[in-house]
């Protein structure tokens, strides 16, 4: 049989020549970025400008002075004003392989030759499947049993549908359990579930949610046993009401704290007998630790129901145990991603899978203990300065001078000034975060980015 007339346009050695080209010339160009730069003061008056419509386009300011160029190279990218800077925070732990990668860069290529933009519910590629096949192999390979994966385009609506999930197959109870100082998404029930009163401001309650005190790393414990009271007095006051409990096994926007595996046994355990869905959370916390998914790390792999993730995988997804699958009609959506981002999710995930990342000695591992011991070490020769602990795997923060919010922003805005950008977490006390680009940060990035980052600390 002859190849299907798509197959033959893809593999016409044009094609080929057209993208080893583009791939030459990017090389050739980003070359040059070979280290952070000042802004330009040809390029000021027009970035200025540019910032000014943005906002104004957009309905407020950027947080950051942030427009890209479109180039990077590596951890490095270049902005519009001509500046260079570290790229430590990558989009909030989107762009893994940092900026213009070339496996990135090519996936992008094969994608844009493909005839439509966007994939969908009635318009899926063989690459969706070959995606969602991945993942679950993956979360399966040491005693899960996640039977399916459902694509969509946001955590946010990855969170949507595993909370759908979780209600109906638990109907008709209504409620949810999270942890105090959660961050779940954007949308009017996940904004409820986030335990930030000001992203609820002004919103209708669309959802009942009890909390949960999360782990205390200086009391173990003392913490664990406060946690399951708690969850058995949620469970006792609202008897077979809950539909599941979301697990941010490290948490994010709360400040990087990372949990512990008794702690979660222990509630876990008291889940379970209560028949409430077991929640993964891993938006952010997914391909960051020492194995693909943060509940291998934690060794929780036989209790989950559900996991979500997003965000460095660039098409987001719920996986489910087979005694979830929803009805048909819950579940839905136009798009479940860009063709490009298809793509780039398959070379992301092979790339961290083949590239060493995960194990107790994986390229993560190895990433996080140069950063924590420069960290401690700034610590160490200047008091008062930063301190720990300094998060987990490629999540990495540290605590600014008093805590204070206002000292957390400062940093983060002189850190992006010098060459750096990062960003904040948590509010008691603030913390400045780095999700550095793991396929790509080297030893001499970091290092490079820990001298800017004492240089910072001790002169803001
Ligand atoms: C743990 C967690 N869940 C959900 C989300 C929401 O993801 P998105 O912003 O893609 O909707 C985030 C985003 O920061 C997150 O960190």
């Amino acid at each position: 049989m002859p190849d299907l007339i798509a197959d033959q346009f893809f593999n016409d050695p044009r094609v080929a020549d057209a993208k080893r080209l583009v791939l030459d010339a990017l090389r050739e160009h980003q070359s040059q970025l070979t280290g952070p730069r000042p802004p330009r003061d040809d390029l000021a008056q027009s970035y200025d400008d540019a910032l000014a419509a943005f906002s104004d386009v957009r309905g407020g300011a950027l947080y950051y002075r942030y427009l890209g160029s479109g180039l990077g190279n590596g951890a490095l990218v270049e902005l519009a004003d001509g500046s260079v800077k570290y790229d430590m925070i990558t989009g909030i732990g989107v762009h893994g392989f940092g900026h213009s990668h070339a496996s990135i860069v090519s996936a992008g290529l094969d994608a844009a030759i493909r005839d439509t933009v966007m994939q969908g519910n009635l318009q899926q590629g063989a690459e969706s499947f070959a995606l969602g096949r991945l993942l679950l192999d993956k979360a399966n390979e040491s005693g899960a049993s996640l039977a399916h994966c459902f694509l969509s385009t946001s955590g946010a609506t990855a969170n949507e549908n595993a909370l759908k999930i979780a209600f109906q197959k638990h109907h008709p109870a209504d409620r949810v359990l999270a942890f105090t100082d959660c961050f779940a998404g954007r949308t009017v029930a996940l904004a409820q579930m986030t335990d930030r009163p000001k992203y609820r401001d002004g919103l209708p309650t669309a959802m009942a949610v009890d909390y949960v005190p999360f782990f205390n790393h200086e009391d173990p414990e003392a913490s664990t046993r406060h946690a399951v009271r708690v969850l058995e007095r949620h469970l006792s006051r609202y008897p077979n009401q809950h539909a599941a409990m979301c697990f941010e096994l490290i948490q994010g926007e709360g400040g990087y704290w990372p949990g512990d595996r008794n702690f979660f046994a222990a509630l876990i355990d008291v889940l379970k007998r209560a028949d409430v869905a077991v929640w993964m959370d891993e938006v952010q916390t997914f391909g960051r630790t020492t194995r693909p998914f943060a509940f291998q790390h934690f060794d929780l792999d036989e209790h989950v129901d559900l996991v979500t993730i997003g965000k460095i995988t660039q098409v987001c997804a719920t996986l489910y145990r087979d005694d979830y699958k929803p009805r048909p009609g819950l579940v839905s959506q136009t798009f479940t991603g860009a063709t490009s981002s298809i793509f780039a999710a398959q070379a992301i995930v092979e790339g961290l899978i083949n590239g060493n990342h995960f194990g107790e000695a994986g390229r993560n591992a190895q990433v996080h203990e140069r950063f924590a011991n420069h960290l401690q070490r700034i610590a160490d020769a200047h008091p008062g300065s930063v301190a720990g602990p300094f998060g987990q795997g490629g999540m990495i923060a540290f605590t600014p001078a008093d805590g204070s919010p206002d000292a957390a922003k400062r940093v983060a805005h002189a850190l992006f000034d010098a060459g750096v950008i990062g960003f904040i977490t948590g509010s008691n006390p603030a913390r400045v975060r780095f999700l550095p680009p793991l396929g790509v940060v080297t030893d001499d990035d970091i290092d490079a980015v820990c001298a800017i980052v004492e240089q910072v600390v001790t002169t803001t």
